[in-house]
């Protein structure tokens, strides 16, 4: 089976040298493109900066601005059978790029913010019911609450939930996360390292596709 995995962080430019992100390191995303090369899938990757290789084997697609990253997604969709949207794509963007190096001034100022396009909400539309889609969830707070909304919300088939915190979540190698799928189960995975977890979830994925 073909995968379309994302990964990391977006970019979104203030000015010629500055921007908006977030502590994504692509690890999780990663792990995953690596567990289905692994088991003798297809990957296509697509991530956001880090600091990471590509894991071998993988067909690679680098992008920094959530608009190049739903651009390379829509690319590749027609390709894919399984969607796994692990990046942490930013909620909001500036509404004006600066041609120029913001100055600085003893003033306050104010840096006005517009949503970005939402890629996970804008698969099943694209897809139709042929694709398992998955999308992740991280919150500080209310997780479980969150991502059962999500699955829903995102027309998703699995939302994988983990809470973001000292040692799981962002930036770290390990994660421990809930499985919210649509139809109402729900299953704990308990702490490990992301790649033990990338390959739990690659099984878990392929299995959710031979049922479509
Ligand atoms: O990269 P690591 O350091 O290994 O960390 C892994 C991770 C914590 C980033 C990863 O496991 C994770 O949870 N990724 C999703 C983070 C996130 O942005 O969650 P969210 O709840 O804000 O978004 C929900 C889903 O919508 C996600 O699948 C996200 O990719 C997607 N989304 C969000 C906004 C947007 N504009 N487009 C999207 O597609």
């Amino acid at each position: 089976m073909t995968f379309l995995i994302t990964a990391g962080p977006t970019r979104e430019p203030i000015d010629p040298v500055r921007f908006l992100s977030n502590r994504s390191s692509g690890k999780m995303g990663y792990a995953i493109a690596a567990a289905a090369v692994a088991e003798g899938h297809r990957a296509i990757l697509i991530s956001g900066p880090v600091a990471l290789p590509p894991p071998g084997g993988v067909e690679f697609v680098s992008v920094e601005t959530s608009d190049e990253m739903f651009d390379a997604v829509h690319a590749q969709l027609p390709r894919a059978r399984i969607a796994v949207l692990a990046a942490a794509v930013a909620d909001y963007k500036p509404i004006e790029v600066a041609a120029s190096k913001w100055k600085k001034s003893a003033a306050t100022v104010m840096l006005p913010l517009t949503p970005t396009r939402d890629i996970l909400a804008s698969l099943r539309p694209a897809v139709g019911a042929r694709m398992t889609i998955v999308g992740f969830a991280a919150e500080t707070e209310r997780l479980l609450e969150q991502a059962r909304r999500k699955v829903h919300a995102k027309d998703c088939d699995l939302i994988v939930a983990n809470e973001v915190g000292p040692q799981r979540g962002f930036d770290v190698d390990e994660n421990e996360v809930t499985l919210c799928f649509r139809d109402g189960r729900e299953e704990i995975i308990p702490r490990m390292s992301k790649n033990a977890l990338g390959e739990i979830l690659v099984k878990v994925f392929v299995a959710l596709a031979e049922k479509r």
